[in-house]
């Protein structure tokens, strides 16, 4: 198919674009570089350094391309800045996703995936989370991604624009090549890494006094090949209907001291901690069920041991010292 992936030069973008490239997709990676990594730009794929907003280099690439299909992964997606400045969120996830469906139908393209998150839910009433469940987002970049889901049905209806949303739970791991390095980084598993690195003194955990088996916060990790396949399957349905999808592993998820030690045993480093005050807007636990994609896709998880996708994160960092600069 011919797909087009609009943050492809992103963390995630690239290992969805390097299983596409794998499969013998016809990729074009659509990404202004404003958060995006050239060195991370798939070979294999074209590549156009260029804004969703840019409506005219959008539908040259579509026809150029003859698209069939669109990923679209460009966003912002940091809590914490989501609430200070919501009006950037507002732009870039929700007024830059509509000009994203404008094009596609002007260029009569009419598949989409969309890179959606386990921030849609909120604080979720039980575990595992369920995709019926209520959608309470706290924070603007979980609005503004339910915002974008909810716009989708319309084009449906009125464009014959079909889609899938992917619920994220807790991307992690990384490829030979492709990799997390986000500025600032304010992820788990690439903080703890940095730490074992000696690239930073300790890590900070946000707080320990959560309802949990050991105070600290339950999360869900999925490794981010896992991820890609899913999206790829995903393309699958768009001929006769839409979807809204979990992704996760499930199970009882792994709490904070839990990665972290986990971590420890993978690099064989010491890693000093210091407890400090909860984050605010992190609930206590979140972990998917994906029983509807294992059902409707026959989707599971390659990578459902913790360790492997640290070791998979580790050995990249360790094989890019300096990021995609190195
Ligand atoms: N944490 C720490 N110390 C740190 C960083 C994180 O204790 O230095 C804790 C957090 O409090 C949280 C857990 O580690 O309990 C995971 O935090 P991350 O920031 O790695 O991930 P989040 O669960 O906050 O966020 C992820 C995605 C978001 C998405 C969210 C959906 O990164 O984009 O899941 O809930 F919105």
């Amino acid at each position: 198919m011919r797909v087009l992936v609009t943050g492809g030069a992103g963390y995630i973008g690239s290992v969805v674009t390097e299983e596409l490239v794998r499969d013998g997709h016809e990729v074009v990676v659509y990404d202004s570089l404003y958060k995006g990594h050239r060195g991370a730009v798939v070979a294999g794929a074209e590549f156009v350094e260029a804004d969703l907003m840019d409506g005219e280099r959008l539908r040259r690439a579509f026809r150029e391309q003859r698209t069939e299909a669109v990923i679209h992964m460009a966003a912002d997606s940091l809590v914490g800045e989501s609430v200070t400045n919501p009006s950037k969120y507002y732009r870039n996830n929700v007024i830059a996703g509509l000009a994203l469906l404008d094009a596609m139908h002007d260029c009569e393209v009419r598949r989409l995936v969309f890179s959606s998150t386990a921030a849609t839910y909120g604080e979720p009433e039980k575990q595992p989370i369920e995709e019926s469940d209520p959608t309470n987002p706290t924070n603007t970049y979980g609005q503004t991604k339910l915002a974008f889901e909810h716009a989708l049905p319309w084009y449906e209806r009125a464009h014959g624009i079909r889609h899938a949303s992917l619920r994220y739970f807790n991307a992690a791991g990384a490829t030979r090549h492709c990799g997390e390095m986000h500025d600032p980084e304010t992820h788990l598993i690439p903080i703890i890494l940095q730490a074992a690195a000696g690239k930073r003194d300790a890590v900070e955990i946000y707080g320990e006094d959560y309802p949990t088996r050991d105070g600290t916060c339950v999360r869900d990790y999925i490794h981010v090949v896992d991820l890609a396949r899913a999206h790829i399957l995903a393309l699958s349905i768009l001929d006769t209907h839409s979807a809204v999808y979990n992704l996760g592993c499930g199970g009882d998820g792994y709490t904070v001291k839990e990665v972290i030690d986990a971590t420890r045993a993978v690099t064989g480093r010491e890693i000093k901690v210091k407890v400090g005050a909860r984050r605010p807007g992190d609930p206590a636990f979140l972990v998917a069920s994906s029983a509807r994609i294992k059902h409707d896709l026959n989707w599971s998880p390659q990578f459902q041991d913790l360790n492997l996708i640290i070791e998979s994160a580790w050995h990249w960092m360790q094989s890019h010292p300096d990021g995609y600069a190195g």
